[in-house]
């Protein structure tokens, strides 16, 4: 097995829509991919845990594919990185239900993700609680030292670490407890027309989110109608201007140029400025994003291969954690 010195980190993301949107880009890819160089890195399509609340099976497995060629189309690099489906590496679930014999039903039903989606459903499957024992087990398999997520997954991070520790301390050393690397606020987008809400794929206005996938015509379109504040400065206040500010935001981060710089490059100028330059940095920005995903995306055979060939390896290191841990809790 090649094994690498880099220190290691592990990620996923769901595969619940056709499209990631620009938050998922922003706060999650591009680090995702600036990570690759100076980490082992482990990114998955988490199909397993999109299944907690119900997916239609064409769609769940059209959105599996899509997705990873969203994740190529970003720059993740398969050569750099391991990337693989979840429920091709079946140590995920076998790991799980370990850990949620180490988990207390208090733990699992006080996780405020569980308590939010519960509350949307009328349906509520058992998944959806033991749904942070499946992301322990997707973290824990790897041994990484650091784990990119988003502020809304800091409570299932925290608890991946309680597990890990116990489990250590009763059955002896066998996890690495990761550190929570959480996403930087001023990656945090949010939704075009309701700034004050994150931008996220079950906002009812399809106008207010930015997919990846997304054509030049409507990613302009979108930028244009964003809703701004009163008022005609354009300055960076997110409590008193978070629609300016959440402009402001993204186009900051799809230059890599400092807010401070473009505030000062508009003094004076209105917000309709503002907003036809956005639309222009957008629609370069996400143009390539968008062909070479489309274009993965008629190889279809090509993106399996590329996808099971990460799952191999992914399966290689999943498989020495969980003999290990097997042994340890007494399975013969
Ligand atoms: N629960 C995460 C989310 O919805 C996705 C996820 C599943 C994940 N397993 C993980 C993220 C392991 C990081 C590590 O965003």
């Amino acid at each position: 097995m090649m094994t690498s010195s880099l220190p290691r980190t592990v990620s996923g993301i769901q595969a619940t829509s056709d499209s990631l949107h620009l938050g998922n880009y922003i706060g999650a890819l591009q680090q995702f991919v600036v990570h690759q160089e100076s980490h082992d890195a482990f990114y998955f399509i988490a199909n397993m845990h999109a299944i907690t609340v119900e997916q239609d099976p064409s769609d769940l497995r059209e959105r599996t594919l899509r997705t990873a060629a969203q994740f190529i189309a970003a720059g993740i690099d398969p050569e750099k990185s391991t990337i693989f489906v979840q429920s091709q590496v079946p140590a995920h679930p076998q790991l799980s239900w370990v850990l949620e014999c180490t988990t207390s039903m208090g733990e699992a039903s006080r996780m405020t993700q569980f308590k939010d989606k519960s509350a949307k459903q009328d349906h509520v499957s058992l998944g959806l609680l033991t749904y942070p024992a499946l992301m322990a087990a997707d973290i824990l398999l790897y041994n990484p030292q650091m784990v990119p997520v988003g502020e809304d997954q800091r409570q299932h991070l925290e608890l991946t670490r309680n597990l890990a520790e116990r489990f250590n301390y009763r059955f002896g050393e066998t996890f690495v407890v990761p550190e929570a690397q959480i996403l930087k606020s001023t990656a945090k987008i949010y939704d075009l027309q309701n700034p004050s809400s994150k931008m996220s794929k079950s906002l009812p206005s399809p106008l207010g989110r930015i997919d990846l996938l997304d054509d030049a015509k409507s990613l302009t379109k979108k930028i244009k109608s964003a809703v701004t504040d009163d008022g005609k400065e354009i300055a960076y206040e997110p409590e008193s201007k978070p629609g300016v500010s959440n402009l402001l935001t993204i186009y900051s981060s799809l230059t890599s140029r400092s807010v401070d710089d473009i505030v000062a490059e508009y003094e004076g100028k209105m917000y309709g400025h503002l907003k036809v330059d956005l639309a222009e940095i957008a629609v370069e920005a996400l143009t390539p994003v968008r062909e070479r995903t489309n274009e993965l995306l008629q190889d279809r055979a090509q993106l399996q291969a590329i996808l099971d060939s990460g799952a191999a390896k992914a399966n290689e290191i999943a498989e020495v954690t969980l003999r290990e841990v097997y042994d340890k809790v007494g399975f013969v």
